[in-house]
């Protein structure tokens, strides 16, 4: 058996766009930039979310975390259990990454633990939206609103996703998606900034075009374009856009077969939490998921590695995930000790993801199932 643990779907007009984009001038935010941003603009609907393509998540993240203005000091509040982007990007910015503590049901940032974390210092937060599963939206908001934060969603693995009717990435002031090639849509290396707000989106554009006013001079507005604010080198590559475009005309199929193998794993483990060997990932009622992640907490460490190492040696490859902040050297450099967030660190020990993707069957999604279950069994 030979069950990996990504790949990507291949969409059908993928090449037909490359070698259509190849004879043109691969100008930026040209025809299949346009093209990917009009489709986007139906998967995030609304007057108020402006879109704007960048080279990664972790460039919009950036360029979110730019258009805050933190002062030295000023704090931001994120899940230990994450991604380095995020962290970075305050750390760029000038400020100070909080890293929080989090929920042991859904792995999102625990919004008890981030009260208590608010000082006058506090500027922002930045919720991950894990597995592409909502964090508690209105809560969030309301905690933000009351502490005058601004949020700014790591949207990253959350295409598709909704928290009720709303796609995530358009609830907090910024939303931060990826394309990687990791992602439910991929262009290899890509992303998406979402702003709440005009006036961010039009400093986020100048700021992606190396801080000049580019886009008013191809709008006819001025004869000359230079250099009006900070900024950087951002925008997503047209190949990689015209990739993108080919990819998010399958959005719907990919989402629905992803989504259809997490309900299958959720039906087939059962026993695992009936039997008290660990707890299935839960989506809550709130929550509409994109199938981006399957995962499991275990009882314990040594059972996981066992999980994990017994489906290793059939060809099934499950994965482990982020090292929590707070652990990492840089964390530690931060000031912080293992034992501050018990929760990531016990997620860390305990979590294991399955393979997900639209190559996987239900049959296959059966026989990983049927697997983990015999050998929870077996190891008692
Ligand atoms: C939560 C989170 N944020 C940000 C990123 C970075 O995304 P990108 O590789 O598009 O910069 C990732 C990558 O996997 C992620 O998991």
């Amino acid at each position: 058996m030979n069950i990996p643990f990504y790949a990507r779907y291949h969409a059908k007009l993928e090449q037909e766009a490359l070698l259509a984009c190849l004879e043109g001038s691969l100008a930026t935010d040209g025809l299949y930039s346009r093209k990917a941003l009009s489709q986007l603009s139906s998967v995030y609907p609304g007057k108020s979310c402006w879109l704007s393509l960048t080279a990664s998540c972790s460039l919009a993240l950036e360029t979110a975390l730019t258009l805050c203005r933190l002062a030295p000091g000023d704090e931001v509040l994120l899940p230990s259990f994450n991604f380095p982007s995020a962290a970075n990007a305050v750390l760029n910015a000038g400020g100070i990454p909080v890293l929080c503590d989090i929920d042991p049901d859904t792995q999102n940032i625990s919004l008890k633990d981030a009260a208590g974390k608010i000082t006058s210092r506090t500027r922002a937060v930045i919720p991950v939206h894990y597995a592409g599963i909502s964090c508690a939206m209105d809560r969030l908001l309301t905690l933000a609103k009351e502490a005058h934060m601004t949020v700014i969603e790591d949207a990253a693995q959350a295409i598709g996703a909704l928290y009720q009717d709303a796609p995530l990435g358009t609830l907090g002031d910024f939303g931060c998606v990826s394309f990687h090639y990791t992602k439910n849509i991929s262009c290899g290396e890509g992303g998406l900034l979402l702003c709440k707000d005009r006036k961010d989106f039009e400093n986020a554009r100048c700021y992606r075009v190396h801080g000049t006013n580019r886009d008013a001079f191809l709008n006819g507005e001025c004869d000359r374009y230079t250099w009006v604010c900070p900024g950087s080198s951002t925008a997503v590559s047209e190949l990689c856009a015209a990739f993108l475009s080919s990819q998010l005309s399958c959005l719907r199929k990919i989402t629905a077969i992803r989504n259809q193998r997490l309900m299958d794993y959720l039906d087939f483990l059962k026993p695992i939490e009936q039997e008290g060997y660990g707890k299935l990932m839960k989506v809550p009622g709130y929550a509409s998921p994109n199938g981006h992640i399957f995962y499991l907490r275990f009882a314990s460490e040594s059972l996981r590695d066992h999980i994990q190492k017994l489906l290793a040696g059939k060809g099934i490859d499950a994965k482990t995930h982020y090292v929590p902040l707070h652990l990492s050297p840089m964390g530690k450099k931060l000031g912080y000790r293992p034992k501050d967030l018990p929760e990531s660190l016990a997620c860390y020990d305990t979590l294991l993801r399955l393979p997900i993707h639209t190559s996987l069957t239900m049959e296959q999604a059966w026989q990983v199932s049927e697997m983990i279950i015999k050998g929870c069994r077996f190891y008692g």
